[in-house]
């Protein structure tokens, strides 16, 4: 079971000033677009189908949970500015089902709280006047407030914004994410080295090490033996002996603290042979790579930078590994390295794991999938995650064109049977000359390699 490391005194603290910091930004960012109160939903219980009576796990709505780690569906936050912010509690009288122990309470000693079993018994706490609501549907929003305009874009942009940059508490959060998840990767790979374990099993032995149930991981754990890493987001898990898919593991899974995201990927080899020697020495380049990449962050460079910077690079490890041939300038022009590396290299992390306020503007065309835009700024969270990957969706046309000569196909026949590699850490960016800090090789400091 993953311990805690969460300094309980500490992070109440950093809660205090947490707050403090919303309270004022939010309501200058109210007052400057004239609204008197702002309504965050933490959003319903959702039916999986119009056939059945199930709900799909809650998944509380961001902006609720930028202010406190409360898994209470039906709740809302009441934002007015200059004033405390009020929590409207929802504790319906129920004896089918419970809600979860809060994993912290002491929310409730920055702000009013009011629990409520119906709507009917807070309305009145909500002013009169433009209220802004943000809701998953504008039914909801016409329920909370019936005079309110339900997620106005330019405030919905501001509010985002108003996430970019991670306060101290929010910061220490993610930190607790990594070294909880850093437990389950451990598990993970000790579990892989041992052999004859199943997808499955490799992924129940990680909830079980990071005492996470499988809604509550942040998001749905990528487990993927051999080939399988060749999907990006592999989670259809074998749930046989892999037999001799076993020899790569490519592991991307995290954990969340008090709402907040951890994202690591780590891929690992066991056994021998000449194909997996060199598919191993290419795990070792992809990790070398990601380190340099993260050397490379530093205030005012645009994150697309570091993106195009790692296109370079696994250039070079292509042609190091025989791969290719030419040199990584056309390796890139010509989209060789697209085919090996196809999604961007990060994305900001938060209380979502493709969190909010760095993609506002478009990438390049030739970086479609590419989720981090921004000058990099102090505060910012966000992964760094080069991979090189044997696609055949990718591969095949690649090997049909009229740049097919400068790929060497027998060998990438060869390493095909491995997937691919991902190596993928959560930094956050600091202030003045201090570059940056990286929360998962503090707790991990080993990247991928042999299990
Ligand atoms: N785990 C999803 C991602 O790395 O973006
Ligand atoms: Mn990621
Ligand atoms: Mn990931």
């Amino acid at each position: 079971m993953a311990d805690t490391m969460l300094n309980l005194d500490t992070i109440s603290t950093l809660y205090r000033a947490h707050i403090a910091h919303l309270s004022q930004r939010y309501g200058q960012t109210l007052t400057a677009l004239g609204y008197a109160a702002l309504v965050l939903d933490a959003g319903t219980l959702q039916p999986k189908s119009r056939f059945d009576d199930q709900d799909w796990p809650f998944r509380r709505a961001p902006g609720f949970a930028h202010w406190l780690p409360l898994v209470a569906p039906g709740s809302f936050v009441v934002v007015v500015p200059g004033e405390r912010p009020l929590l409207a509690w929802h504790q319906p009288d129920s004896f089918w089902e419970g809600p979860p122990t809060p994993e912290r309470t002491d929310f409730a000693a920055e702000m009013e709280v009011k629990p409520f079993a119906t709507l009917g018994q807070v309305r009145d706490r909500v002013p009169l006047g433009s209220v802004a609501v943000i809701a998953e549907t504008a039914q909801r929003a016409h329920d909370l407030v019936g005079h309110g305009v339900c997620n106005p874009s330019e405030l919905v942009a501001a509010l985002d914004e108003l996430r970019v940059h991670k306060t101290a508490y929010e910061v220490a959060c993610l930190t607790e994410a990594n070294g909880r998840a850093a437990a389950g990767h451990d598990a993970a790979r000790q579990a892989f080295a041992a052999g004859g374990m199943s997808e499955l099993q490799i992924h129940l032995r990680y909830l079980h090490a990071t005492a996470q149930d499988d809604p509550e991981t942040p998001y749905k754990n990528i487990v993927a033996l051999g080939p399988h890493a060749a999907t990006l987001h592999h989670i259809a898990y074998g749930k046989s002996d892999p037999g001799r898919q076993a020899e790569s593991l490519l592991l991307d899974a995290g954990a969340t603290c008090l709402g907040y995201h951890a994202d690591i990927t780590r891929t690992w080899t066991r056994g021998s042979g000449a194909a997996l020697d060199t598919f191993a020495q290419l795990v070792t380049a992809v990790d070398r790579v990601q380190l340099q990449l993260c050397a490379q962050i530093a205030l005012g460079v645009p994150y697309e930078t570091l993106h195009d910077s790692a296109h370079f690079n696994i250039g070079c490890v292509l042609k190091e590994a025989g791969l290719v041939h030419g040199g990584p300038d056309e390796l890139v022009s010509k989209d060789i390295t697209f085919a090996f590396f196809p999604h961007g290299l990060g994305h900001a992390l938060g209380l979502q794991t493709h969190d909010v306020g760095c993609a506002k503007i478009r990438p390049r065309p030739d970086n479609p999938y590419l989720r981090n835009t921004r000058l990099i700024d102090a505060g910012q969270v966000f992964t760094i995650e080069p991979g090189l990957y044997f696609i055949d969706g990718l591969l095949r046309p690649l090997r049909q064109g009229p740049h097919s000569r400068l790929v060497n196909w027998p060998l990438v026949d060869q390493l095909a049977p491995f997937g691919g590699i991902r190596i993928e850490d959560d930094v956050v960016v600091c202030g003045g000359a201090q570059g940056h800090l990286n929360l998962t090789r503090t707790v991990m400091p080993q990247g991928g390699g042999a299990a």
